[in-house]
């Protein structure tokens, strides 16, 4: 599938693992050369060696997304290693795991920061590779717990920034054949979440399973493919149907 996305070059955050590793791995197997980012240096450089392993080309390099001076590094790295990216792929994420009476204001600030601020900067740094492209595409992740309340405030906030940001740079890129759109995880069957809690969450999900990272990651694929080009602004929930449905009489 997505032949035309061959020898195109990525940019995805947060690929030391999870997700990013996962969607890393995927565009590499369509021929996508992956610049891969994350705080964590030596799981980062395992999943370049990944993506080289399916014949890519690929780069890992230690980024903190919320520090402006190590991401116009990064994109120094990237353009000198595979050239400019026309995929800009937003993956890095923080949950910060406190409720009101426990987070204080500095915290909800670094929610916010990390994954809204990261999002706007690396999005920001990368643009004009994108624009010049012609067809390039902004992927962000988002969460369900950005359009609905979720309990811990940091980070539903800020995932609701990510969602807003997304149809706002639509403005920002009109006309340049950039397309910018978020996908929306329930559950994902990651690091980030608690293992003990999946089949709770198994048994609360319509499909009667929590997401697998390549679940979410095929999604991301398509938005990235010629086949979204029309897709623009708008984000893809992506949770088995958890949020489709609210039941009073059921447990
Ligand atoms: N797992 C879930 O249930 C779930 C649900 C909804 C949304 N998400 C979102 O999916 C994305 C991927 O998360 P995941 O589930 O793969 O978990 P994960 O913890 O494996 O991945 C997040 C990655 O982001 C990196 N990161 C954190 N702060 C960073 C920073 N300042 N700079 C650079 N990298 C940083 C981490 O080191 C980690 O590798 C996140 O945005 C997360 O919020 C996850």
């Amino acid at each position: 599938v997505y032949p035309e996305l061959g020898g195109r070059v990525a940019v995805v955050t947060g690929a030391a693992g999870g997700l990013g590793r996962v969607t890393a791995q995927r565009l590499a197997s369509l021929g996508v050369h992956v610049a891969c980012a994350d705080i964590d240096e030596e799981a980062v450089s395992d999943t370049a060696d990944m993506v080289r392993s399916s014949g890519a080309r690929s780069l890992a390099s230690r980024v903190d997304i919320t520090s402006t001076e190590e991401v116009n590094r990064w994109r120094d790295e990237v353009h000198a290693e595979l050239g400019p990216p026309s995929l800009i792929l937003n993956v890095a994420g923080s949950l910060d795991r406190r409720m009101m009476d426990q987070l204080d204001q500095a915290g909800f600030m670094r929610s916010v920061e990390i994954n809204a601020g990261g999002t706007y900067l690396v999005t920001r740094t990368f643009a004009p590779d994108a624009v010049a492209h012609g067809a390039g595409r902004v992927v962000n992740v988002a969460s369900i717990a950005g359009f609905i309340g979720y309990p811990y405030p940091g980070y539903a906030a800020s995932k609701a920034a990510v969602l807003n940001l997304t149809r706002t740079l639509v403005l920002d890129f009109w006309g340049t054949g950039v397309t910018v759109n978020a996908v929306c995880p329930g559950a994902m069957d990651t690091p980030m979440i608690k293992r003990e809690a999946i089949p709770l969450m198994n048994a609360k999900t319509p499909i009667g399973r929590v997401a697998t990272a390549d679940d979410v990651a095929g999604v991301i694929e398509f938005l990235c493919s010629a086949a979204a080009a029309c897709v623009n602004g708008t984000s893809v929930v992506v949770d088995g149907g958890a949020t489709a449905v609210f039941r009073y009489f059921e447990t």
